[in-house]
């Protein structure tokens, strides 16, 4: 990574030599760790836009280019030709899997789907109108009372096991906690089924009747969580990191994620897209909406629109655009409204100066809540179906900084910018 190249930085009558590295690819990085021992100087970045906060194998992003890469692999062709639990293992380990890697990790990860039955009593002890997300967060967490013999994360084995247990749980839980909400009962995993398959059959089963799982929605499902697997430091990913920097267990780690994950401007974004959808109704409104949206003196953004790093356009919309009119098709909606809002919406927008000049596009969150929908799911389970698949990606950051040797718990500065020192004054004389 280090070559011979540095940058100078002058201040004070001060010169610090800081290195430069030069990624496999993206931006050169400044070094800029011995700032304050020898300039006595932070770097001030809030919202870390400048700032690599790590070393990372896993996944890259073009902004630009609108690239996203998992272990070097794109994401669309990921998408079209591979699945979510060979995507896991691909982000889990480094590599794509021989046939027989890929059938070991299946069956480890099936056999791993049921939830301790004590664990019902858990979700029995929520309100039933708490929101999945919030379900998700004191779950996940509580696996850390539940499972002693993984939270040791000075034994690799123990990681592993962690690893395969949330993976493999994740939609078990996502399903009871919509099971918990609608006031019907829990649904077990079934071994025979694919993983996207039983998450759907863990949700619109009931022991009444069985739900026969149509192949084209378990795909479309699939994809969804494929495309959701993982997505370099993002604010839950970091949360994760930061989170672990601290030693704390793997479960806790991931519950930090999720509470992360569930903000509007992250994952929440996809509840509050198809929210703004249905509030804008008919497509005549829409210059309504768009007004609103570049008024500087309104707050109101379009959900679903803008990201970070993407200034071209995400692929993981242009993938999920096309699956929602396959789901539509196959449903027999293609005409659903939301939709029509949503393909008009995203064409007025993209054709007006304000979007295309701060280079805001739709995001992943843009269409995948219309093919949730269509499946059947309510608003207040896209988050926790974002949070199942992210948990993948999530893992396997946290293994990759547990197995590095430079790592340090995590301790940004500030500029303080409060009262200076001053003497306690007694209540009676303020
Ligand atoms: N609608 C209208 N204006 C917007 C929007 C939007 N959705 N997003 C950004 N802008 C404007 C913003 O007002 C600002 O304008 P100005 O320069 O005049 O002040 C400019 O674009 C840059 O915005 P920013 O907030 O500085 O950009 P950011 O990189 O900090 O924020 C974002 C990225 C995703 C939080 C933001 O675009 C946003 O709030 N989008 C809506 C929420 C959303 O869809 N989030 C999902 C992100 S993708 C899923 C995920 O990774 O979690």
């Amino acid at each position: 990574m280090a070559d011979n190249r540095s940058a100078t930085l002058r201040f004070d009558n001060k010169e610090i030599e800081l290195p430069i590295y030069s990624p496999t690819a993206g931006p050169d990085v400044i070094d800029i760790r011995k700032l304050y021992g020898q300039g006595g100087v932070f770097t001030y970045d809030p919202g870390f836009t400048s700032t690599a906060s790590c070393d990372s194998t896993i996944t890259f992003i073009d902004g630009d280019k609108g690239e996203l890469l998992h272990r070097g692999y794109p994401i669309d062709q990921l998408a079209e030709k591979s699945h979510y639990l060979e995507v896991c293992y691909l982000l889990l380990y480094g590599e794509l899997p021989t046939g027989k890697q890929l059938e070991d990790f299946e069956s480890l990860v099936t056999n791993h789907t049921m939830l301790h039955d004590q664990m019902s009593y858990f979700f029995r002890g929520f309100r039933r109108d708490a929101h999945p997300m919030a379900i998700l967060v004191g779950v996940v967490g509580a696996m850390s009372a539940f499972y002693h013999d993984s939270t040791d994360i000075s034994d690799p084995q123990q990681r592993e096991v962690a690893s395969i247990r949330l993976i493999a749980k994740m939609p078990t839980i996502a399903a009871w906690a919509y099971k918990f909400s609608i006031g019907q009962p829990f649904i077990y995993p079934r071994n025979d089924l694919d993983y996207a398959s039983n998450f759907l059959r863990m949700c619109f089963a009931v022991p009444a009747q069985d739900y026969e799982v149509n192949p084209i929605l378990s795909r479309a499902m699939d994809r969804i969580f494929t495309l959701h697997a993982d997505h370099e430091q993002n604010a839950s990913t970091s949360t994760v990191r930061l989170a672990s920097s601290s030693g704390a267990n793997p479960f806790a780690c991931i519950a930090a994620g999720i509470a992360c994950l569930w903000g509007p401007a992250h994952g929440g974004a996809n509840q509050a897209c198809l929210e703004m959808l249905k509030e804008i109704g008919t497509p005549d409104r829409i210059p309504e909406f768009i007004a609103r949206a570049k008024d500087k003196d309104d707050n109101y953004r379009l959900m679903g629109f803008g990201h970070r790093v993407y200034k071209n356009h995400d692929p993981r919309a242009t993938v999920l655009k096309q699956s929602a009119d396959e789901v539509l098709n196959l449903l027999g909606v293609e005409d659903n409204p939301l939709l029509q809002v949503a393909k008009e919406l995203e064409k007025q927008a993209l054709e007006d100066p304000y979007f295309s000049e701060k280079k805001l596009f739709p995001n992943v969150d843009f269409y995948s809540g219309i093919i949730l929908e269509a499946m059947g799911f309510p608003t207040s389970m896209f988050t926790p179906i974002f949070a199942l698949s992210r948990t993948v990606g999530w893992i396997s950051q946290w293994k990759e900084q547990l197995d590095d040797p430079q790592l340090k718990i995590g301790r940004p500065r500030q500029l303080y910018q409060g009262a200076a020192m001053r003497d306690y004054v007694d209540v009676e004389k303020r």
